[in-house]
Protein backbone atom coordinates (compact mmCIF):
# COMPACT_ATOMS: atom_id res chain seq x y z
CA UNK A 1 0.00 0.00 0.00
CA UNK A 2 1.53 3.46 -1.13
CA UNK A 3 -0.14 5.84 0.87
CA UNK A 4 -0.09 9.64 1.74
CA UNK A 5 -0.97 11.36 5.08
CA UNK A 6 -1.60 15.25 4.79
CA UNK A 7 -2.62 17.82 7.25
CA UNK A 8 -1.75 20.87 8.51
CA UNK A 9 1.54 21.29 11.10
CA UNK A 10 0.58 19.41 14.54
CA UNK A 11 -2.44 17.13 12.56
CA UNK A 12 -1.13 14.26 14.12
CA UNK A 13 0.49 13.25 10.99
CA UNK A 14 3.49 12.11 12.40
CA UNK A 15 1.68 10.46 15.48
CA UNK A 16 -1.23 8.39 13.12
CA UNK A 17 1.49 7.53 10.60
CA UNK A 18 3.75 5.12 13.54
CA UNK A 19 0.65 3.64 14.33
CA UNK A 20 -0.46 2.93 10.99
CA UNK A 21 3.00 1.44 10.12
CA UNK A 22 2.88 -0.85 13.11
CA UNK A 23 -0.90 -2.03 12.44
CA UNK A 24 0.38 -2.08 8.33
CA UNK A 25 3.98 -3.43 8.84
CA UNK A 26 5.21 -0.68 5.96
CA UNK A 27 7.45 1.91 7.08
CA UNK A 28 6.52 5.62 7.91
CA UNK A 29 8.41 7.88 5.44
CA UNK A 30 8.53 11.67 7.09
CA UNK A 31 10.61 13.92 4.82
CA UNK A 32 10.47 16.51 7.72
CA UNK A 33 12.56 13.75 10.11
CA UNK A 34 14.46 12.76 6.55
CA UNK A 35 15.71 16.41 6.97
CA UNK A 36 16.05 16.72 10.63
CA UNK A 37 18.60 13.65 10.27
CA UNK A 38 20.73 15.76 7.95
CA UNK A 39 21.26 19.08 10.43
CA UNK A 40 21.35 16.61 13.40
CA UNK A 41 24.63 14.67 10.91
CA UNK A 42 25.98 18.09 10.19
CA UNK A 43 26.24 17.44 6.58
CA UNK A 44 26.41 20.29 4.13
CA UNK A 45 22.98 19.47 2.90
CA UNK A 46 21.67 19.80 6.51
CA UNK A 47 23.57 23.33 6.84
CA UNK A 48 22.22 24.38 3.81
CA UNK A 49 18.66 23.76 5.30
CA UNK A 50 19.00 24.73 9.10
CA UNK A 51 17.63 28.32 8.83
CA UNK A 52 15.15 26.96 5.95
CA UNK A 53 13.72 24.65 8.49
CA UNK A 54 13.92 26.77 11.62
CA UNK A 55 11.66 29.92 10.19
CA UNK A 56 9.31 27.73 8.92
CA UNK A 57 9.52 27.69 5.35
CA UNK A 58 9.39 25.03 2.94
CA UNK A 59 13.12 23.54 1.61
CA UNK A 60 13.32 23.61 -2.28
CA UNK A 61 11.59 21.12 -4.01
CA UNK A 62 14.39 19.66 -5.42
CA UNK A 63 16.07 18.94 -2.21
CA UNK A 64 13.34 17.05 -0.49
CA UNK A 65 12.35 14.80 -4.05
CA UNK A 66 16.20 13.56 -4.27
CA UNK A 67 16.10 12.60 -0.44
CA UNK A 68 12.59 11.16 -0.51
CA UNK A 69 13.74 9.35 -3.79
CA UNK A 70 17.06 8.13 -2.04
CA UNK A 71 14.83 6.56 0.86
CA UNK A 72 12.38 4.82 -1.29
CA UNK A 73 15.18 2.61 -2.96
CA UNK A 74 15.51 0.63 0.09
CA UNK A 75 14.24 -3.02 0.18
CA UNK A 76 11.90 -2.28 3.49
CA UNK A 77 9.48 0.04 0.77
CA UNK A 78 8.97 -2.60 -0.96
CA UNK A 79 5.57 -3.56 0.48
CA UNK A 80 4.35 -0.25 0.61
CA UNK A 81 5.16 2.79 2.94
CA UNK A 82 3.24 5.88 4.37
CA UNK A 83 4.39 9.17 2.87
CA UNK A 84 4.04 11.88 5.99
CA UNK A 85 4.79 15.42 5.13
CA UNK A 86 5.12 15.12 0.91
CA UNK A 87 4.00 15.98 -0.86
CA UNK A 88 3.88 19.79 0.17
CA UNK A 89 3.06 21.86 -2.94
CA UNK A 90 1.03 20.81 -6.06
CA UNK A 91 4.80 20.69 -7.84
CA UNK A 92 5.58 17.63 -5.48
CA UNK A 93 2.27 16.40 -6.14
CA UNK A 94 2.51 16.28 -9.94
CA UNK A 95 6.58 15.19 -9.55
CA UNK A 96 5.95 12.58 -7.22
CA UNK A 97 3.88 10.36 -9.66
CA UNK A 98 7.40 9.96 -11.58
CA UNK A 99 9.27 8.52 -8.31
CA UNK A 100 6.11 6.01 -7.00
CA UNK A 101 3.47 6.09 -9.64
CA UNK A 102 -0.01 6.61 -8.07
CA UNK A 103 -0.48 6.53 -4.45
CA UNK A 104 -3.51 4.27 -3.69
CA UNK A 105 -4.71 6.32 -0.68
CA UNK A 106 -4.66 9.50 0.03
CA UNK A 107 -6.18 11.10 3.54
CA UNK A 108 -6.60 13.76 4.45
CA UNK A 109 -6.24 14.63 8.78
CA UNK A 110 -8.70 17.32 9.74
CA UNK A 111 -8.36 19.20 12.52
CA UNK A 112 -9.96 22.76 14.69
CA UNK A 113 -6.43 24.61 14.32
CA UNK A 114 -7.28 26.14 17.79
CA UNK A 115 -5.34 23.52 18.71
CA UNK A 116 -2.66 23.47 17.04
CA UNK A 117 -0.38 25.90 19.22
CA UNK A 118 -0.90 23.66 22.26
CA UNK A 119 -0.24 20.39 20.64
CA UNK A 120 3.00 22.22 19.32
CA UNK A 121 3.88 23.82 22.45
CA UNK A 122 3.67 20.35 24.25
CA UNK A 123 5.20 18.17 21.64
CA UNK A 124 8.43 16.32 22.79
CA UNK A 125 10.43 13.78 20.34
CA UNK A 126 12.74 11.65 21.01
CA UNK A 127 15.94 12.11 19.04
CA UNK A 128 17.35 8.48 18.80
CA UNK A 129 14.03 6.59 18.43
CA UNK A 130 12.40 9.24 16.86
CA UNK A 131 9.22 8.56 19.16
CA UNK A 132 7.15 11.56 20.33
CA UNK A 133 5.33 12.36 23.17
CA UNK A 134 2.96 15.43 24.16
CA UNK A 135 3.60 16.63 27.93
CA UNK A 136 -0.39 16.27 28.29
CA UNK A 137 -1.78 14.38 25.68
CA UNK A 138 0.63 11.67 25.25
CA UNK A 139 3.32 11.68 28.18
CA UNK A 140 5.75 9.79 28.61
CA UNK A 141 6.01 7.51 31.50
CA UNK A 142 9.38 9.34 33.17
CA UNK A 143 8.86 13.28 32.81
CA UNK A 144 11.43 14.32 29.70
CA UNK A 145 12.42 10.54 29.35
CA UNK A 146 11.55 8.49 26.10
CA UNK A 147 9.61 4.83 26.99
CA UNK A 148 10.99 2.95 24.18
CA UNK A 149 14.84 3.78 24.13
CA UNK A 150 15.70 6.07 27.66
CA UNK A 151 16.75 9.25 26.07
CA UNK A 152 15.99 12.40 27.19
CA UNK A 153 13.41 14.11 25.23
CA UNK A 154 13.74 17.21 23.16
CA UNK A 155 11.90 20.05 21.95
CA UNK A 156 11.90 21.00 18.10
CA UNK A 157 13.24 24.36 17.48
CA UNK A 158 10.32 25.61 14.43
CA UNK A 159 7.53 24.32 18.06
CA UNK A 160 8.03 27.91 19.01
CA UNK A 161 4.74 30.02 18.99
CA UNK A 162 5.24 32.92 16.16
CA UNK A 163 7.26 29.61 13.84
CA UNK A 164 4.30 27.38 14.59
CA UNK A 165 1.97 30.08 12.65
CA UNK A 166 4.47 31.13 10.08
CA UNK A 167 4.04 26.98 9.24
CA UNK A 168 0.33 27.21 9.40
CA UNK A 169 0.20 30.14 6.90
CA UNK A 170 2.82 28.23 4.49
CA UNK A 171 0.50 25.06 4.28
CA UNK A 172 -2.89 27.17 3.72
CA UNK A 173 -0.94 28.73 0.90
CA UNK A 174 1.08 26.23 -0.39
CA UNK A 175 -0.35 22.76 0.99
CA UNK A 176 -4.32 23.24 0.68
CA UNK A 177 -4.19 23.27 -2.94
CA UNK A 178 -3.38 19.69 -3.25
CA UNK A 179 -6.29 18.51 -1.43
CA UNK A 180 -8.42 19.41 -4.72
CA UNK A 181 -5.57 17.48 -7.03
CA UNK A 182 -6.24 14.30 -5.27
CA UNK A 183 -9.77 14.67 -4.40
CA UNK A 184 -10.35 14.96 -8.26
CA UNK A 185 -8.51 11.85 -8.74
CA UNK A 186 -10.81 9.75 -6.18
CA UNK A 187 -8.18 8.49 -3.68
CA UNK A 188 -8.74 11.42 -1.05
CA UNK A 189 -10.26 10.24 2.14
CA UNK A 190 -11.22 12.97 5.20
CA UNK A 191 -10.66 11.82 8.60
CA UNK A 192 -11.30 13.52 11.92
CA UNK A 193 -7.83 14.70 13.77
CA UNK A 194 -9.47 15.81 16.61
CA UNK A 195 -10.58 13.91 19.63
CA UNK A 196 -8.55 11.01 21.28
CA UNK A 197 -5.21 9.82 19.67
CA UNK A 198 -6.46 5.64 19.66
CA UNK A 199 -10.00 6.69 18.20
CA UNK A 200 -8.56 8.50 15.59
CA UNK A 201 -6.41 5.53 14.80
CA UNK A 202 -9.21 3.06 14.61
CA UNK A 203 -11.01 5.70 12.30
CA UNK A 204 -8.17 5.38 9.90
CA UNK A 205 -7.40 1.84 9.78
CA UNK A 206 -11.41 1.31 9.28
CA UNK A 207 -11.05 4.02 6.23
CA UNK A 208 -8.17 2.18 4.37
CA UNK A 209 -9.63 -1.39 5.29
CA UNK A 210 -12.83 -0.64 3.81
CA UNK A 211 -12.62 1.97 1.25
P1 LIG B 1 7.36 18.20 9.23
O1 LIG B 1 8.28 17.50 10.12
O2 LIG B 1 6.69 17.45 8.13
O3 LIG B 1 6.31 18.96 10.12
P2 LIG B 1 4.76 19.34 9.88
O4 LIG B 1 4.08 18.89 8.66
O5 LIG B 1 4.73 20.80 10.12
O6 LIG B 1 4.06 18.45 10.87
P3 LIG B 1 4.42 18.15 12.31
O7 LIG B 1 5.47 17.09 12.36
O8 LIG B 1 4.74 19.41 13.08
O9 LIG B 1 3.01 17.68 12.85
P4 LIG B 1 2.26 16.30 12.71
O10 LIG B 1 1.04 16.48 11.88
O11 LIG B 1 3.20 15.20 12.33
O12 LIG B 1 1.76 16.17 14.21
P5 LIG B 1 2.33 15.25 15.37
O13 LIG B 1 1.87 13.85 15.15
O14 LIG B 1 3.79 15.50 15.56
O15 LIG B 1 8.10 19.43 8.50
C1 LIG B 1 8.95 20.28 9.22
C2 LIG B 1 9.68 21.19 8.22
O16 LIG B 1 10.46 20.37 7.31
C3 LIG B 1 8.80 22.04 7.31
O17 LIG B 1 8.39 23.24 7.93
C4 LIG B 1 9.75 22.27 6.12
O18 LIG B 1 10.71 23.26 6.42
C5 LIG B 1 10.47 20.94 6.00
N1 LIG B 1 9.80 19.99 5.08
C6 LIG B 1 9.29 18.76 5.39
N2 LIG B 1 8.75 18.17 4.31
C7 LIG B 1 8.93 19.05 3.28
C8 LIG B 1 8.55 19.03 1.91
N3 LIG B 1 7.89 18.00 1.37
N4 LIG B 1 8.88 20.09 1.15
C9 LIG B 1 9.55 21.15 1.65
N5 LIG B 1 9.92 21.25 2.95
C10 LIG B 1 9.60 20.20 3.76
O19 LIG B 1 1.53 15.85 16.61
C11 LIG B 1 1.86 17.10 17.17
C12 LIG B 1 1.72 17.02 18.71
O20 LIG B 1 0.34 16.82 19.02
C13 LIG B 1 2.47 15.84 19.36
O21 LIG B 1 2.97 16.25 20.60
C14 LIG B 1 1.39 14.77 19.54
O22 LIG B 1 1.67 13.93 20.67
C15 LIG B 1 0.15 15.61 19.77
N6 LIG B 1 -1.06 14.99 19.24
C16 LIG B 1 -1.18 14.28 18.08
N7 LIG B 1 -2.46 13.89 17.91
C17 LIG B 1 -3.16 14.37 18.98
C18 LIG B 1 -4.54 14.30 19.38
N8 LIG B 1 -5.45 13.64 18.64
N9 LIG B 1 -4.90 14.92 20.53
C19 LIG B 1 -3.97 15.59 21.27
N10 LIG B 1 -2.66 15.68 20.97
C20 LIG B 1 -2.26 15.08 19.82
Amino acid sequence: MKLILIGCPGAGKGTQAKRLSKHFNIPHISTGDLLREQIELKTELGKKITNIMDSGQLVPDEIVSNILSERLKRDDCKKGYILDGYPRNLRQAEGLSDIIGEADKVIFIEVNEDVIVERMSGRRDCPKCGQMYHIKHNPSKVSGVCDECGSALIQRKDDEEDTVKNRLRVYHETTMPIINYYDKKGILFRVSGNGDIEEITSCLIKTLEEA
